[in-house]
């Protein structure tokens, strides 16, 4: 080869290089100081804003600073320097331009204060959804890094110290990531496959950078940190480092690249010492410790620059001791050598003993014409947020740890709560002790990671209430068992006056118990019916296992003297519907609530699609389905007609005779009979538009192209004139921007066929974003709004569940 053709090869190398994206401009960047009077440029490159700078983002009560001239341990610049201490619970705001994947990186130094002594600060941090921290003090320098999944416009940052203690901080990041850092899926170990993993926040345990040198922020384009492997190796003898230069690398076309992991990573790896004459039988082994009580993402990467030709190196891959990868050959899956290659694994929380990740690679033994060798470039460990939304410890974020019993504690924690707030605030409590751990887990059940923490976590309940008990042979704990005699005294022996609601399978009743502190929705079946026995049994499996915000939640319930009586949080804001048309219908909503009541019933929807492995469809999405609690907050209700979603990928969908109400139903599923989350995607969009509207889905005294809501909008929407069917009460009101982008978003769910329907998670985006384009209008008539609010809440009654349906 001359030495032009070289230039052109290497030229071309490089070019190629170059395409495979390796630059990502974050579309928010927050980089912070804390403490410190003036911008600190980092030779990275990256500039952290000064305290002054950045105190637009902070919400706090104090002003306390602390700062040394130098230390040992970090020279100058450093963010170690300065630190912001906290008295108090304090906040840092974040106004979020991109939803998704974020990074969240705390730099944390004990330094020197005269009045506090940070080395024994013990505290907690917090995200809106996810605790990071809790209880965590820092004797040292500590540098914690996270990945979380935002899908809201605002992210905080809580800082919140324990009783007689401060919480410190000395910088802060939030900075974008791409989206497709975190799988969609994962091999699960020790069997099986993990879906939704990029539903989980994530806090960097290790990363390194295997057989190579300490990468630091400057070389990776993502600012991460890789560290070297070497002590984690149980036998470091039995290795050999091996290194390429970084342009020997080709990222290849799809899949890895370079802010997967860049050049240095790739570009070495520990293969096996010795590999052609060492006994075969033997493995690399990583051995990294984590904290058992979580799962685990781990992301290893892989570089053929061992072998001389294709299909020389076949190997094993092993994550605690169960097998990840066999007879992994490099050289198939990236169609050449040298080229970056990544794989993924969930491992579960059940499979870690001796509180390790342990990571092996080892010869294939049965490719007898291999050369018997293994390597590996990276090991990425991620721990995995855990049912309660947490990273650390078994607390929500919503601070519920501080109850111990009803109200009492409320007192305590010294929240102007209302009698029924504080008992929401109970039920939240019970609701996040059994939050559903999402697909991953198939393989436990329900029970198996459910008992240890009732027995743990939740004994405030069993002091507080008389019994636990869990329905015979179901193996699924429902929560607190009610005695019929305290049923009959909350609702006053079934008081028709306490009658809140009517559906398909018996009356509902406003319950008090804890001497009216406390307000229960009770649902008591009639034994007659059969059709309620089978609601009665779908509704108690499917919401004994699905607990989030958005939906309504189980408390518990009362099977005595064969009775069937279900106890739910009580909304008291009542359906949805109610507060947008129908005989005395309440004040209307101003469009802003409106859109926060959707976002919330999708967010709700959403969760059951995709909240666990098989994915619930709901089936009877409609505005009296929507329950609303006394903050207006949505919740989605009434899972008596609602089904678990195909089983198996290649199945996609349900067949099952048509339920569901008319005006909402999908064409598709009316015609086929089979049932997808796509179904419920049409009946909500159906819900849009009747929010929109005012007007109810289906209402005989219209002309007759007027009577079908889902029909009528269409038309409307085709001829472009939406603006003439919005609810005269707030036409005004709407942003023409917010109004386009939320009509898209419902016409878009009415498609007629459901594979042309947006996913739930589409839908959600679209409205949050028809929220922001409402947002800066809405400061212009915020006074107005509020009146409206305010008027609203105090005119709101006590009504509850499930309107009479049109089933
Ligand atoms: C690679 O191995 C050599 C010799 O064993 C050692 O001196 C060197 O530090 C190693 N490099 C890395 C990056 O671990
Ligand atoms: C990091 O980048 C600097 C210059 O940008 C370079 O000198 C150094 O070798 C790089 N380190 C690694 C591990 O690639
Ligand atoms: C490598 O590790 C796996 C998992 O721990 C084990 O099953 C296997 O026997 C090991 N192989 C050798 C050759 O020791």
């Amino acid at each position: 080869m001359g030495p032009i053709s070289l230039l052109l090869l290497l030229l071309f190398i490089n070019a190629d290089a170059k395409s495979s994206s390796s630059s990502f401009t974050p579309a928010d960047n927050y980089l912070i100081n804390c403490g410190s009077p003036d911008p600190t440029l980092l030779d990275d490159a990256r500039t952290f804003k000064s305290d002054p700078q950045s105190s637009s983002y902070l919400s706090t009560d104090e002003d306390i600073l602390a700062s040394v001239a130098s230390l040992p341990d970090a020279p100058p610049p450093s963010l170690f320097l300065t630190a912001r201490i906290f008295h108090h619970t304090s906040m840092y705001r974040f106004l979020i331009t991109k939803p998704g994947l974020h990074w969240i990186r705390l730099h944390f130094h004990p330094l020197p204060h005269p009045t506090y002594n940070l080395t024994s600060a013990t505290f907690s941090v917090s995200t809106d959804d996810t605790v990071l921290l809790h209880g965590f003090s820092a004797a040292t320098a500590v540098f914690k890094e996270y990945l979380i999944n935002t899908t809201s416009d605002k992210l905080t940052l809580k800082f919140s110290p324990m009783r007689n203690s401060v919480a410190f901080v000395n910088a802060l990041e939030v900075v974008s990531a791409p989206d497709d850092l975190v799988p969609d899926s994962a091999s699960a170990v020790p069997a099986g496959e993990a879906s939704v993993v990029n539903k989980y926040a994530f806090e960097v345990s290790y990363r390194l950078n295997v057989g190579g040198p300490a990468v630091t922020p400057r070389n990776d384009t993502l600012s991460r940190t890789w560290r070297t492997s070497g002590e984690f190796m149980a036998f470091p003898d039995g290795a050999r480092n091996v290194s390429v230069p970084n342009d020997a690398i080709t990222y290849p076309s799809g899949g890895a690249t370079p802010l997967t992991a860049p050049y240095p990573v790739y570009a070495t790896a520990d293969q096996m010492a010795d590999s052609a004459t060492s006994d075969p039988n033997f493995n690399l082994t990583w051995i990294m410790s984590v904290d058992p009580s979580f799962s685990y993402l781990i992301r290893l990467h892989f570089c053929d620059i061992v072998s001389k030709g294709l299909n020389e190196l076949y190997f094993n891959v092993y994550i605690n001791g169960a097998t990840g990868a066999a007879n992994l050959d490099l050289s198939t899956l990236t169609n050449g050598l040298a080229i970056p290659y990544y794989k993924d694994f969930v491992l579960n929380a059940s499979a870690i003993t001796n509180g390790s990740v342990v990571v092996q690679v080892g010869p294939a033994s049965n490719v007898v014409s291999a050369l018997p060798n293994a390597i590996l470039n990276g090991i990425e460990v991620m721990k995995m947020s855990n049912s309660a939304g947490s990273l650390d410890g078994l607390f929500s974020s919503d601070g519920a740890k501080k109850i111990n019993s009803g109200m009492r504690v409320a007192a305590v924690v010294g929240l102007a709560l209302s009698a029924t707030a504080a008992a929401l605030l109970l039920f939240a409590a019970v609701r996040w002790c059994r939050r559903p751990k999402l697909g991953y887990e198939k393989q436990k059940t329900f029970s198996s990671w459910l008992l240890p923490l009732n027995s743990s976590q939740c004994s405030f309940m069993s002091s507080k209430s008389k019994t636990f008990s869990t329905i015979a042979n179901s193996g699924v704990n429902l929560g607190r068992f009610f005695t019929l005699n305290e049923l009959k005294e909350a609702t006053k022996n079934f008081d028709e006056k306490s009658v809140v609601g009517v559906g398909g399978f018996g009356k509902v009743y406003l319950g008090e118990i804890d001497g009216g502190a406390t307000k229960l929705a009770i649902k008591r079946g009639n034994p007659s019916s059969s059709q309620g026995i089978n609601e009665f049994q779908t509704e108690i499996h499917l919401l004994s296992k699905l607990r989030h915000r958005h939906l309504v939640s189980l408390i518990g319930y009362c099977d005595e003297q064969s009775e069937m009586i279900l106890v739910y949080e009580y909304m008291a804001n009542g359906p949805l519907r109610d507060h947008l048309y129908g005989s005395g219908h309440l004040p209307p909503l101003p469009w802003r609530r409106r859109l926060e009541i959707c976002i919330g019933a999708a967010r709700g929807l959403h969760y059951l699609h995709t909240g666990s492995t098989q994915g619930i469809i709901h089936r009877d999405v409609k505005t009296t389905n929507i329950l609303l609690d006394e903050n207006l907050l949505a919740k989605v209700s009434d899972f008596g007609l609602s089904k678990a979603g195909p089983a198996s990928v290649d199945q996609t969908h349900v067949s099952t005779a048509v339920k569901g109400s008319f005006g909402y139903l999908d064409p598709e599923y009316f015609r086929r009979q089979q049932l997808t989350e796509k179904s419920d995607v049409y009946s909500f969009g159906v819900v849009l538009f009747e929010v929109l509207c005012a007007r109810a889905a289906l209402d005989p005294a219209l002309p007759r192209e007027q009577v079908n809501l889902a029909e009528w909008a269409k038309q409307r929407h085709a001829k472009g004139e939406t603006e003439g069917i919005v609810d005269p009460a707030i036409a005004g009101t709407i942003t023409r921007e917010s109004l386009e982008k939320y009509v898209e978003a419902a016409e878009k769910c009415l498609a007629e066929y459901g594979v042309d329907r947006p996913s739930m998670g589409d839908v959600l985006w679209n409205l949050e974003y028809a929220l922001q384009l409402q947002g800066a209008e809405d400061s212009k008539i915020h006074g107005a709004d509020m009146t409206d609010d305010s008027g609203l809440l105090v005119a709101s009654s006590p009504m509850f569940l499930e309107g009479l349906s049109a089933r």
